[in-house]
């Protein structure tokens, strides 16, 4: 269990935090360039004031950042998670647990609250890990396991991750969830894939 001060968990980012260095090596070092939304796109999302603001959330532990998160909200009741990263020097100490299980509450997706927040996360089907090394083949169910720990329920149709960035390869994915157990999560698709920030959607 991580020593984090309820008044430094989760905490809505200040003007500069995404300039932050501390920030940006925790991001860098969670997300590989080619997939990850670009830096520039993050900023000017957070600059926003229209419906496509995105939204940063920081963790501060013994005066150091240690666990960032953004999100938007697709509509007052669906919001989408982006990404959440822990600093990696820090991770499996329960950081991130903390971390989401605060932003949960803040989003009202307990149980029963009747918000839900959406994800994505890189395939765990046997034929999509079987061609991945064995470290990267853990890493992948291990990030499924954090979010099942944490409540999180999977959708069982078809779902691949679009890229944010024109010719990067679309990505055999599941779309995950928290909040209520029935949803109509082809509505959340179909808010994710029109919500501006990928450049080409595919025929579905
Ligand atoms: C997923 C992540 C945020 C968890 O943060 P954390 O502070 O380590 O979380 P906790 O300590 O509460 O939980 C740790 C568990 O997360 C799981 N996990 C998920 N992804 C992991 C990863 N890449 N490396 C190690 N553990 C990972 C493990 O099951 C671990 O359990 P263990 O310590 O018993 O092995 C962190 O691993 C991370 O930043 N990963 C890279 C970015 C990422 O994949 N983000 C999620 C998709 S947006």
């Amino acid at each position: 269990m991580s020593n984090i001060v309820t008044s430094q968990l989760c905490q809505p980012a200040k003007e500069n935090d995404w300039s932050n260095p501390a920030v940006r090596r925790i991001y860098d070092q969670s997300f590989p360039a080619a997939e990850a939304m670009p830096p520039e796109m993050v900023s000017s999302g957070l600059q926003s004031t229209k419906e496509n603001q995105l939204h940063l959330r920081v963790t501060w532990m013994n005066g150091e950042v240690v666990c960032i998160s953004v999100h938007r909200a697709l509509t007052s009741k669906i919001t989408w998670l982006v990404f959440l990263a822990t600093a990696k020097h820090l991770r499996s100490q329960g950081i991130g647990t903390e971390h989401m299980r605060r932003l949960k509450e803040l989003i009202g997706c307990q149980q029963g609250a009747g918000s839900v927040i959406v994800f994505e996360i890189e395939s765990t089907h046997a034929r999509d890990l079987a061609m991945l090394d064995p470290a990267d083949q853990s890493s992948r169910t291990a990030r499924r396991r954090f979010y099942e720990r944490l409540g999180a329920h999977t959708y069982g149709g078809h779902y691949e991750m679009l890229p944010f960035i024109q010719g990067q390869p679309i990505t055999a994915a599941h779309l995950m969830w928290f909040g209520v157990r029935r949803w109509p999560m082809a509505q959340a698709i179909e808010l994710i894939y029109h919500c501006g920030l990928f450049p080409s959607i595919p025929h579905r």
